[in-house]
């Protein structure tokens, strides 16, 4: 009984496994062509390539940031100086939607705006809505900006990003669920490494991606007992080779970065394949976090063995 319990039970749990994961459909990029997308964030980084990704396999793309509301901050109120720098910014993210168009989407569309405003979400939605007809898949991942330091105390700047990268992504939601259920698709929520262990240095940011993991992990418990078709994908990224991260993270983090357009193609694979979790790059992610429940100290010892403190920028 005892070689039936060591043997038999593992090898049993490995079959199951693999007879679970070889009978799950396997990802073609025609499943996106003339899907209705919305990806948010979409100026610069992981977003952007998720764009560019989504119009290669002919998806509506419509993408979101919030370059034009900046612009017309600028021309109403600021100077000339900074206005250059603007419009920099909003012709980039114009460039975006041209590439999609030139990359073969089936259409590619812009609507800007801050995601701490709320109407913005609701804004966003009604022109899916009007403009493609309905919602196949929801991609939040726009993110606001944040320091790379010690927490500084400042409690605003917790309220201000949880309202961006939190209480924006329950919004767009709740304004495109409707849609989602008559498509029967998917949302997709970036999160991070530093939603799911306490990583130094990002005290605010890592608050509003534990705080996404438990709403929509909630959720998904929810649509399960209520049978809705929506699937929830969130999405564990350890470090990526964006500029923004890039410039926040480099000098201090001993690890090497993961490059966007993998992570962005990873990312859109596992929300059409409907997987509950995506874990990008899976070693560095997904592995660390086998040790969480079971030895804690152990993992967070690890994890402060991967910064250099004393290569923070002075704040
Ligand atoms: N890069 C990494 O190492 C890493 C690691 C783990 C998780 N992630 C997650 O991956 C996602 C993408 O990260 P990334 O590195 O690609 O970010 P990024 O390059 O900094 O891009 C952020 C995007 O969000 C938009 N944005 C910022 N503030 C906004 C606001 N108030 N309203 C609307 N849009 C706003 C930005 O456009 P505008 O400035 O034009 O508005 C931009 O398009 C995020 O959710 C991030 O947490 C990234």
């Amino acid at each position: 009984m005892g070689l039936l319990q060591k043997i038999l039970i593992p090898v049993l749990g490995l079959v199951l496994a693999f007879c679970f994961y070889s009978s799950r459909e396997n990802f073609k990029p025609e499943m996106l062509k003339g899907k209705r997308v919305i990806v948010t964030g979409a100026s610069t980084g992981i977003g952007e390539q998720m764009a560019y990704h989504l119009a290669r396999m002919g998806a509506h793309v419509l993408v979101t940031a919030r370059t034009e509301a900046k612009l017309q901050q600028v021309n109403g109120k600021l100077g000339t100086h900074t206005c250059t720098h603007r419009h920099r910014e909003a012709n980039l993210t114009l460039q975006v939607v041209e590439r999609c168009r030139a990359l073969g989407a089936s259409s590619a569309r812009l609507v800007s705006g801050s995601m701490e405003d709320m109407a913005t979400t609701r804004q966003l939605v009604e022109v899916a809505e009007a403009e493609l007809g309905g919602l196949d898949m929801l991609i939040l991942n726009h993110v606001g900006k944040s320091y790379f330091n010690y927490f500084d105390g400042d409690v605003g700047h917790v309220q201000k990003l949880l309202n961006i990268n939190f209480l924006s992504y329950v919004a767009m939601t709740v304004s495109a669920l409707p849609m989602l259920k008559r498509s029967g698709g998917s949302i997709v929520v970036v999160s991070s490494m530093a939603g799911k262990v306490g990583f130094p240095f990002t005290v605010p940011y890592s608050a509003t991606k534990f705080a996404l993991d438990g709403f929509f992990s909630s959720l998904r418990q929810e649509f399960s007992i209520q049978s809705v078709n929506v699937s929830i994908t969130l999405c564990i990224l350890g470090f990526i080779d964006t500029e923004n991260a890039m410039r926040a993270a480099a000098d201090v983090l001993l690890m090497s970065p993961a490059p966007k357009e993998e992570c962005a193609l990873e990312i859109i694979k596992g929300g059409t394949l409907r997987q509950r979790e995506v874990y990008y790059r899976y070693a560095s992610t997904k592995l660390p976090l086998l040790l969480r429940d079971w030895a804690a100290e152990l993992l967070d010892l690890l994890v402060r063995q991967r910064y250099r403190p004393e290569r923070l920028r002075a704040a």
